[in-house]
């Protein structure tokens, strides 16, 4: 068979003087190709810098001969979006609130715009799935329990104004009195009273001391905000006692501790952070969640 050479001749290209255990470095020449090729990126490079922003300065960078701004761009988009949205966002605000759900494209527009409204401002204290951190104050808003009131102008009008804040005079309002700290009862009466609780709802209890705590619960004007049976009053925001959700938690210590410091939620109002149709549409996502009246 006849050796073909496998490489060019070797003695045909310069070394590069550089040697390693008899192992020499040709100066064989960059293919043309790739030269030219890469002298082409640097003037892609140059022309890219002039025609785009690119080189910093003290407080923004190069703005390029193109005008390029994705920001700008991000703005057109939201512009553009917001227009397409404008008459429904419209209709929206002029709807009545028991008749969104009746409209199907209104319908459809309020659940997802209402969804994305709750993941931005409400997961934080509801939590992303609306159920709440129970035993931490922040209410689950997907079961019928309801402080203030589940229909669709009851949850509107909580969204709007907030609970108890100090930005909002028209914010929902009510002050369970700090019964042990106050000194309105000693720690005996709170303690009975605190198992009178646990008897209505539903829990293992002293029956001798509950019923102490009875008259403790009717002398101490318990009764005034929770109702004489305990199912609370929405009008003043005070939780039914008799279920078994809890706002703050139905051990026996959590009561102590509830009636001892009392409890005073705030929600902040949302009227200046979001639009009409913002706020209404969360409060159709929020009905929609299961508990709505
Ligand atoms: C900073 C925490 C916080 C944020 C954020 C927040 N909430 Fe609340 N929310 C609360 C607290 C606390 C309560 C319970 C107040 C009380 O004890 O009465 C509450 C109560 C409610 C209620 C009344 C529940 C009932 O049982 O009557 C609704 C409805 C509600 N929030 C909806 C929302 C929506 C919708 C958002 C987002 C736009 C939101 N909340 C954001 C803290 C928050
Ligand atoms: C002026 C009205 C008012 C009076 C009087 C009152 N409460 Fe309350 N109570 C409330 C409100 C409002 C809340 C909820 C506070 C909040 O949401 O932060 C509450 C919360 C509670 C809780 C916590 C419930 C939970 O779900 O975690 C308990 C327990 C409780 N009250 C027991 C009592 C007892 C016992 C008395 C009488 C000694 C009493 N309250 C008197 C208004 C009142």
């Amino acid at each position: 068979m006849c050796a073909k050479p496998i490489k060019k001749e070797p003695k045909q290209v310069e070394t590069t003087g550089h040697q390693w255990d008899g192992i020499e470095e040709w100066n064989n020449p960059l293919p043309r190709w790739w030269v030219w090729v890469f002298y082409a990126t640097i003037v892609w490079g140059i022309g890219y810098t002039i025609a785009y922003p690119a080189w910093p300065l003290i407080k923004e960078a190069t703005p390029g001969l193109l005008g390029a701004s994705t920001r700008a761009d991000v703005a057109a988009e939201i512009a553009r979006v917001d227009e397409a949205n404008a008459s429904i966002k419209a209709k929206l605000v002029a709807a009545d609130l028991n008749a969104i759900g009746a409209d199907p494209e209104l319908a459809t527009y309020a659940q997802n715009a209402g969804a994305a409204v709750f993941r931005t401002n409400c997961t934080t204290c509801h939590g992303t799935g609306a159920n709440g951190f129970e035993g931490k104050g922040y209410p689950s808003l997907i079961d019928n329990d309801w402080l203030w009131g589940g229909t669709m102008e009851d949850i509107h009008l909580t969204i709007t104004h907030g609970i108890r804040n100090t930005t909002d005079a028209d914010a929902r309002y009510s002050e369970m009195p700090k019964f042990g700290v106050d000194g309105l009862l000693d720690d005996t009466q709170i303690a009975q009273v605190a198992e009178h609780v646990l008897a209505i709802s539903g829990q293992e209890h002293d029956a001798a001391s509950a019923a102490a705590g009875a008259t403790v619960w009717a002398d101490a004007g318990c009764n005034g905000c929770h109702m004489d049976d305990g199912t609370g009053d929405r009008a003043q925001g005070a939780p039914n006692l008799t279920d078994a959700i809890w706002l703050y938690g139905g051990s026996r210590e959590a009561i102590i501790e509830s009636v001892h410091f009392a409890r005073f939620g705030v929600m902040p109002d949302w009227n200046e952070r979001l639009s009409e149709d913002e706020i209404r549409a969360v409060a159709f996502y929020v009905h929609g969640k299961g508990g709505g009246e």
